[in-house]
C-alpha cells in the first residue's frame, strides 16, 4: 500500500483538495517521532486559522485506521506513526511474493523513451572517457524497463570523418589485412598513431586522406569497402566490452547513416527563413537572449556537420519512434552543442523539442596516473577491467582461496567494481578513479555488496525456510529500519528514472546492504525459534531479491559465492 496516499485520503480541510494535500505528505525527518508529517503552515493564510489550530483540527476529523498507530498534532504539524507489525507484514508480504519484481511498474505503458549513449568513435580506442556514457546509459535504459517504459539504446557511432581517410592511408602504406583481422582495434590503432607521427614530416598524407575521405563520400567502390571493414573490425572488439558491461543496443545507426537524411532538414530550416549564409557557410543564429554562437549547419566547402547530423537525427528518431522522450547521455563538453541543437528544432516549430534532453556527466580522471596507459594518454577499457580483473583475482586468493569458479568470480568482482564505482556518485560529478578505492571490499563499492549477498545466499542455503513467519519478531528498531529502507525501493527506482540518476539506485543498494549487515549482526538467525527464523529469513530473501535486481539495473552479477 501507499501511505502517503492512504494518509494523505485521511486528512479533511475546507475547500482544500487532495491533489494539493498529496504533495505536501512528507516523510518525517526525525523517524523516533514520527513516519509521516503534513505541515499546516501552507493554509493559515486561506483559512485564517494559525497552523496549529488546522493542525489540532485535521487530527480532531480524522478516525483513525488501523494501519495507524497515533496521530498528533505539534506546532503545525499533523504527525502520523504507522502501526508496526501492520506496515511490516505489507511490506515483507509484498516483496516476498514480488521477488525481483518488486518495483516494477506500468508507468512507462505505451510510451516509448530513446536513449543515445556510449556512442563511440569508430576505429578511434574505446576509452574511459565513453565508460560514463556507457554504463549511465544502459543502467537508464534498465530501469526505463523495469518502469514499462518501450526503450530504445542508440549507439549513435561516430562513423564518419576524415579519420577514416587517415586510416585508408595507413593502411595502404603499412597495413597487414591478417594481423587486423587477428588483432583488431589494437592493430588499426598503430597505424593511426604512425599515420599522425608520419604526417608530422609529411602533410601531404593529409592530402592523401582528404581525398580518400572524399571518395568515401562519394561512394567509391573500394574507399567503401575499407570503411565498412574498418567498423566492422572495431565494432567486434567493442561489442566483447559491451558484453562484460551487460550493455545492449537497439541501434547502431552512427553519424554515417545520416548521410542521406541532412538534406530535407537543411530546406526545411532554409524554407522557414532560419538559416543565413556567412562566408559562404550554413549557419542558424539565435536570439541575443540565448547568448549562444551560431550553430554551424555546412561549411563554405560543402561539408556538413556532427551537428548537421545530430539535427537529421533528432527527426529521425522522431518520426521512426514517436519517443515521449529522446535522451542523450553525453559528457558536460557538449552542453552547448545540445542547448543548440535543441534549440533550432523548437525555432523549427516543433513542440517535442522540450521532449530531448541532455543527460551531461563529468569527466573521469585517473588518481595518481596509476591505470596503464598505452598511447598518449588514453586510457582503454578494456585494460581497465582486465587489471580490475586480476586485482579482484588477487584478493579473493588471499580471502578464499578455495573457491570454484574464481575466474568468473573475479571477473564479475572486477568489472562490477568498476561500473559501481562509476555510478555511486551523481553523474555531474568528476570522478577521479582508482582500483584501491573501487575494489575495497569494506567501502561504498561493488564488492562490499556482493559480499553481502553472498551471504544472504549462504543463509538461505543453510537454513530451512520453511517456518510460519511471525512478523511481530519484525518490529526492533534495527529490523524496522531495514523494513522501512525495502519499501522504499519501488520510489528510488521512479526518482531516479525521473532524474536520469543511476546514482539513486546505486547508492540505495549500497544503503541495504550496510542496513541488512547490522540487522544480520544482532539477529541470531540460525539460533532463533521457529517464527522468528521465518520471519528473518523472509528478510534475507528480500535483500537478496533487491540487491540482485538492483545490481543487474546497473549491470552487475552477483556471485552467489565469494
Ligand atoms: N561520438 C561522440 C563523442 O565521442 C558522442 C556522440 C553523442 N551522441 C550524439 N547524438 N551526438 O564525442
Amino acid at each position: 500500500m501507499d501511505y502517503k496516499v492512504e494518509i494523505a485520503k485521511l486528512i479533511k480541510l475546507d475547500g482544500v483538495s487532495f491533489d494539493e494535500i498529496l504533495p505536501l505528505v512528507v516523510t518525517a525527518k526525525d523517524t523516533a517521532l514520527a513516519d509521516f508529517a503534513f505541515p499546516c503552515f501552507k493554509f493559515a493564510k486561506a483559512l485564517r486559522k494559525s497552523p496549529v489550530i488546522i493542525a489540532n483540527e485535521v487530527v480532531e476529523n480524522i478516525k483513525k485506521p488501523d494501519f495507524v498507530e497515533s496521530i498528533e498534532s505539534v506546532n503545525g504539524y499533523v504527525n502520523f506513526k504507522l502501526s508496526k507489525l501492520n506496515f511490516v507484514k505489507g511490506v515483507v508480504d509484498k516483496a516476498l511474493s514480488l521477488g525481483e519484481n518488486f518495483g516494477n511498474s506500468n508507468e512507462g505503458n505505451g510510451k516509448t523513451i530513446c536513449i543515445d549513449y556510449s556512442s563511440i568513435n569508430i576505429a578511434k580506442p574505446f576509452h574511459m572517457g565513453h565508460l560514463s556514457s556507457t554504463v549511465i546509459g544502459a543502467s537508464l535504459y534498465k530501469i526505463y524497463k523495469k518502469l514499462g517504459y518501450n526503450v530504445v539504446g542508440i549507439n549513435h557511432l561516430g562513423d564518419w570523418g576524415t579519420q577514416f581517410g587517415k586510416l585508408i592511408v595507413a593502411f595502404k602504406m603499412w597495413g597487414d589485412k591478417e594481423d587486423i583481422n587477428n588483432r583488431g582495434i589494437n592493430a588499426l590503432l598503430e597505424i593511426y598513431v604512425k599515420f599522425h607521427k608520419e604526417a608530422e614530416s609529411n602533410p601531404e598524407l593529409n592530402d592523401q586522406a582528404r581525398n580518400w575521405f572524399k571518395k568515401i563520400e562519394d561512394g567509391d567502390s573500394d574507399a567503401m569497402q575499407l570503411f565498412t571493414w574498418f567498423k566492422e573490425v572495431t565494432l567486434r572488439d567493442v561489442k566483447k566490452i559491451y558484453e562484460r558491461l551487460d550493455v545492449q543496443f537497439d541501434s547502431y545507426n552512427g553519424e554515417s547513416f545520416y548521410n542521406d537524411k541532412m538534406q530535407p532538414v537543411l530546406d526545411e530550416l532554409e524554407a522557414k527563413g532560419l538559416t543565413k549564409i556567412s562566408n559562404g557557410a550554413t549557419i542558424v543564429e539565435f536570439d541575443e537572449s540565448e547568448d549562444m554562437p551560431p550553430c554551424l549547419l555546412r561549411r563554405s566547402d560543402g561539408a556538413t556537420l556532427y551537428a548537421t547530423r545530430d539535427m537529421a537525427a533528432a527527426f529521425y528518431r522522431k518520426n521512426t519512434y514517436d519517443f515521449y522522450k529522446s535522451l542523450y547521455v553525453v559528457a558536460y563538453q557538449q552542453n552547448l552543442h545540445f542547448k543548440q541543437l535543441f534549440k533550432v528544432v523548437e525555432m523549427m516549430g516543433y513542440e517535442w523539442a522540450k521532449d530531448m534532453i541532455h543527460v551531461p556527466f563529468g569527466m573521469v580522471s585517473l588518481e595518481g596516473g596509476k591505470l596503464s596507459t598505452r598511447e598518449g594518454n588514453m586510457v582503454f577499457l578494456e585494460d581497465v577491467l582486465d587489471t580490475a580483473k586480476a586485482k579482484a583475482l588477487q584478493i579473493i586468493n588471499e580471502k578464499n582461496p578455495d573457491l570454484d569458479n574464481k575466474d568468473d568470480v573475479a571477473e564479475m568482482v572486477g568489472t562490477g567494481a568498476v561500473i559501481f564505482g562509476t555510478l555511486v556518485g551523481s553523474r555531474i560529478k568528476d570522478i577521479s578513479f582508482s582500483y584501491d578505492k573501487v575494489l575495497n571490499f569494506e567501502g561504498e563499492t561493488g564488492p562490499y555488496v556482493q559480499y553481502t549477498f553472498a551471504r544472504c545466499c549462504s543463509l538461505l542455503s543453510k537454513i530451512d525456510e520453511s517456518g510460519q513467519v511471525d512478523y511481530s519478531n519484525l518490529t526492533s528498531a534495527d529490523s524496522y529500519e531495514l523494513i522501512k529502507l525495502i519499501d522504499k525501493y519501488p520510489e528510488i527506482i521512479a526518482d531516479s528514472a525521473a532524474k536520469y540518476e543511476p546514482s539513486i539506485v546505486t547508492r540505495y543498494i549500497y544503503s541495504l546492504a550496510c542496513a541488512f549487515n547490522k540487522f544480520y549482526l544482532e539477529q541470531n538467525i540460525s539460533n532463533s525459534n521457529e517464527g522468528d527464523k521465518a520471519a528473518r529469513l523472509a528478510v534475507v530473501r528480500i535483500v537478496k531479491d533487491i540487491i540482485k535486481n538492483g545490481m543487474s539495473l546497473l549491470g552487475i552479477k552477483c556471485p552467489t559465492k565469494m
